[in-house]
């Protein structure tokens, strides 16, 4: 058994030392006590001599301490992706709602500079996020750690469940001024002035104490948004029953 293993770990050695990984035929003296086995933290083609085919898709040092999930680096990486609740939409790691793409996939699709850029210029269904540029980095740092060694199981279709015009205009004429959600039935919404109201059954507001959103507490904010917050901005919509309820069963499913 013993000498088993020890026959595995030279011959393992041998492969990334002297053998396929070709990153060291550029870089011999660089970040040599991480191991020898570069991309499994810079991702990049190990088997090529040629600069930009070896650099295709790497992950740059800034954002390499992925794999180490005590470094500080990524500990803020996956504080700021729960804050933002990205999960919401995205399926990151093994949890996440389907309404946008899986971001397993996404994240091993682009390059950082792509996922940055998808982060800072959202397309229309994407909330916009204040990050700092230093946040940034813990980010993207967080978004591989979850990602990168995460299978993708199957490709993602946003689910459609039926074309149902009356809650989508309902939701447009009555939430839609200052609210965007996706939701089962498409896109809704205009404007995003008031929170995005995508998958609030993972949502988490401090004022429901460690509670999500569920049909009964979202009743009550509808009833009255002050019985739940007390400095609620938002006003009282007025809704009939019906109406009321069809927007809980939209909006949680
Ligand atoms: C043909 C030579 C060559 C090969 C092969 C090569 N590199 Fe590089 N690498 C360079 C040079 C030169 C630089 C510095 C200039 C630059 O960034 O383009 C660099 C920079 C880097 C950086 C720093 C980038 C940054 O801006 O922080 C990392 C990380 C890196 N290489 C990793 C790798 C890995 C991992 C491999 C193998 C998958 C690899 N390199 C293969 C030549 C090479
Ligand atoms: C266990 C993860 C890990 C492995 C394996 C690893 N690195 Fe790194 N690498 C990092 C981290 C983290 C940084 C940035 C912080 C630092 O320099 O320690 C970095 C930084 C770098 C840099 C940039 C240095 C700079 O000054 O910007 C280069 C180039 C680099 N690594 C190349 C390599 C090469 C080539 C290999 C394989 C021989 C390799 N790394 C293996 C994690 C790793
Ligand atoms: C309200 C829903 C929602 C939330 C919350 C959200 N996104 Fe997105 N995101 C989208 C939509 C919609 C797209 C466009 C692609 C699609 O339709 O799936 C997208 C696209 C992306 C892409 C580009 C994917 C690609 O395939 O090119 C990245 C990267 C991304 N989001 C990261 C994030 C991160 C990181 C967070 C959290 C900080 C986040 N998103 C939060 C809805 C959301
Ligand atoms: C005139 C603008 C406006 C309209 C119309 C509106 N809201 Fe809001 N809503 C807000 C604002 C502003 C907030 C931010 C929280 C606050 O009030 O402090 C909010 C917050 C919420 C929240 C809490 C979100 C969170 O994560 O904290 C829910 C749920 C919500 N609205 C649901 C609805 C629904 C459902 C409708 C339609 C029936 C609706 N809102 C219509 C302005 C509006």
């Amino acid at each position: 058994m013993v000498i088993r293993f020890l026959i595995l770990l030279i011959i393992f050695s041998y492969t990334y030392s002297y053998g396929e990984n070709r990153c060291i035929s550029c870089h011999e003296n660089i970040c040599v006590e991480k191991g020898n086995n570069c991309i499994i933290c810079h991702r990049g083609n190990d088997t090529t001599t040629r600069q930009d085919i070896a650099h295709y898709k790497l992950i740059k040092g800034e954002y390499a301490e992925f794999n180490n999930e005590k470094s500080t680096i990524t500990q803020k990486g996956i504080k700021l992706i729960n804050e933002a609740n990205c999960t919401r939409c995205h399926k990151i790691g093994n949890t996440g709602a389907a309404y946008a793409t899986d971001l397993n996939s996404a994240v091993k699709r682009l390059s950082t500079d792509e996922i940055i850029k998808a982060i800072k210029e959202p397309v229309v269904n994407m909330p916009k996020f204040k990050f700092s540029d230093e946040d940034y980095r813990y980010l993207i740092t967080g978004l591989y750690h979850y990602t990168i060694n995460t299978e993708v199981k199957s490709i993602t279709q946003i689910v459609r469940l039926n074309n149902n015009e009356n809650s989508s205009d309902l939701f447009n004429n009555k939430c839609g001024s200052c609210h965007k959600a996706l939701t089962s039935i498409g896109a809704l919404g205009y404007f995003d002035s008031a929170p995005n109201l995508s998958s609030l059954k993972s949502t988490y507001p401090e004022y429901l104490n460690g509670k999500s959103w569920n049909k009964d507490n979202l009743k009550q904010w509808l009833l009255n948004p002050r019985s739940l917050k007390k400095n609620a901005t938002m006003p009282k919509i007025e809704l009939t029953e019906e109406e009321s309820k069809k927007i809980i069963d939209l909006l949680i499913n």
